[in-house]
């Protein structure tokens, strides 16, 4: 049974409310619960957190070094700002999976470019909250590739 971070950035903690049109109508809670029964499906544990602080998701992420055999990051507005989260990811050497429930490109030229895609091993986006389950599977795939070598 491996550890899976999975890491949500700022304002996600008001998904269902914000912006439905966008985020659809799922909370972060029902999120957490899916990734929760899925992860247990295939034998993971998970870690899920949200913050809108960055040194919050930084420190996620220093503690994931000790015992996360992956990460699923949706990072949120700092994917589109932070450096600081880019070289924490650096850090860390298991599978990194990046999600963003909306289809970033289809949206405002700023959400173009994400700082975190630079070090995502795969990156999910505009497949709605389904994109934390699929990038769970892939985290999980990964484990197993990884375990057998
Ligand atoms: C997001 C997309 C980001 O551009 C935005 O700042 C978010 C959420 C997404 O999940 O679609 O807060 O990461």
């Amino acid at each position: 049974m491996s550890l899976i971070y999975i890491l949500n950035g700022p304002n996600l903690n008001l998904l269902g409310k914000r912006q439905p049109h966008i985020y659809g109508h799922e909370t972060l809670a029902d999120v957490e619960a899916d990734c929760c029964r899925l992860a247990s499906e295939l034998g993971h544990d998970i870690r899920f957190h949200q913050s809108n602080r960055e040194y919050e998701i930084i420190d996620w992420i220093h503690e994931a070094r000790e015992d996360g055999a992956g990460i699923v990051i949706n990072p949120a507005a700092f994917t589109h700002t932070s450096v600081a989260i880019l070289d924490a990811l650096n850090t860390f050497e298991q599978p990194v999976i990046e999600v963003h429930i909306s289809n970033v490109h289809k949206r405002e030229p700023f959400r173009h470019h994400s700082f975190v895609s630079h070090r995502a091993d795969g990156v999910i986006a505009g497949l709605g909250t389904e994109g934390y389950q699929l990038a769970i599977r892939r985290v999980a795939s990964l484990i197993e590739v990884a375990a057998k070598k």
